[in-house]
């Protein structure tokens, strides 16, 4: 085999309680990632294309993809070269897991092309080593949604425990994406402002949220999932990072969204819905009037949960 083509799905990570925990594969968009052997003396090159190209490092030691390869190479001490080639459509530095995209279609890639049966779990903990490129934290929720699709919960870090579920048939996703200049080092921000000791109470009041979260997914009950997206530790650090990110929460409740949460370390945010048409052109349209009470334009689009990295071709 000298080239693999994969699928690799935008995701949203902490779904509101569940901050480094819990992730969900996006339906859209998603990245298409080539990656061709080279000869060894050509080594590694990273190639990117698609309508969010710009600013992607195309230097192996900065890209989340190129680390990831890296790191595979070594790890089983493969003598070959390789060109990844990634068709970026999901923006990266927006919160829908972009860099875990592509470091989970160059983990799960290389284990086809290379033939090393490495299962689910194993494919986490390396596409894992590519967030420290972009997050600097070696965080698995979006990548484990990345690679199982649907939606995860990381039990555990060390060592990795994973718990993947479906996710309702009928549970809807409405995402805002406020047009905001790009930060460099977004996550790492985003992570810095987080408090280090948190009260009881709130810990109380997450755990709760996480808990019946889980079980709404485990029972597929899409109002019990939104009804648990309230976090009271990391959301109340971030928000001033979003500007519009309160009266965004509030409008899209009032049209009737379940539950409104950051995306990941954000600053896009999700809705979730029911997947009636009515109430998604009504939450879609008030994520995009509260953004833009803030001052701050948002394209908004309506997803579902969604399939996990995919081989669309080998040759
Ligand atoms: N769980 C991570 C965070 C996701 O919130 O920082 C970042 O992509």
């Amino acid at each position: 085999m000298e080239k693999v083509v994969v699928y690799a799905p935008a995701t949203t990570a902490n779904l509101g309680p569940g901050f480094d925990v819990f992730g969900m594969a996006l339906e859209q968009p998603h990245d298409i990632v080539v990656i061709t052997r080279l000869p060894v003396h050509d080594g590694l090159k990273i190639h990117a294309s698609g309508p969010f190209s710009e600013g992607i490092p195309v230097d192996p030691e900065k890209n989340t993809a190129g680390v990831v390869a890296q790191h595979f190479l070594q790890e089983f001490s493969i003598k070959s070269g390789l060109l990844i080639e990634i068709e970026k459509r999901i923006p990266p530095g927006f919160g829908l897991g972009s860099s875990a995209a592509s470091a989970a279609a160059v983990a799960y890639g290389l284990n086809v092309l290379f033939n090393l049966g490495l299962d689910r779990r194993q494919l986490v903990h390396l596409a894992a080593k590519g967030e420290i490129a972009s997050a600097g934290f070696e965080h698995a929720d979006n990548v484990s949604a990345a690679i199982y699709g649907g939606f995860v919960i990381i039990r555990a870090y060390d060592p990795l425990d994973i718990v993947p579920l479906k996710a309702p048939e009928n549970l809807g996703v409405c995402v805002a994406i406020p047009k905001l200049p790009p930060q460099p080092k977004k996550t790492e921000k985003a992570r810095a402002v987080l408090p280090k000791m948190v009260p009881l109470e709130k810990i109380r009041s997450n755990v709760g949220n996480a808990a019946a979260m889980a079980v709404g997914f485990a029972i597929g009950d899409v109002e019990l999932i939104g009804r648990s997206m309230s976090d009271a530790i990391v959301e109340p650090a971030r928000a001033s990072l979003i500007p519009g990110y309160h009266i965004v929460r509030e409008e899209a409740l009032k049209a009737g969204a379940y539950g409104v949460a950051i995306s990941g370390a954000g600053p896009s945010m999700i809705a979730v819905v029911d997947s009636s048409p009515a109430v998604i052109s009504r939450v879609t349209a008030a994520m995009q009037r509260g953004f833009k009470s803030a001052g701050v334009v948002a394209e908004t689009f309506y997803t579902k949960p969604g399939k996990g990295v995919t081989l669309l071709g080998v040759q």
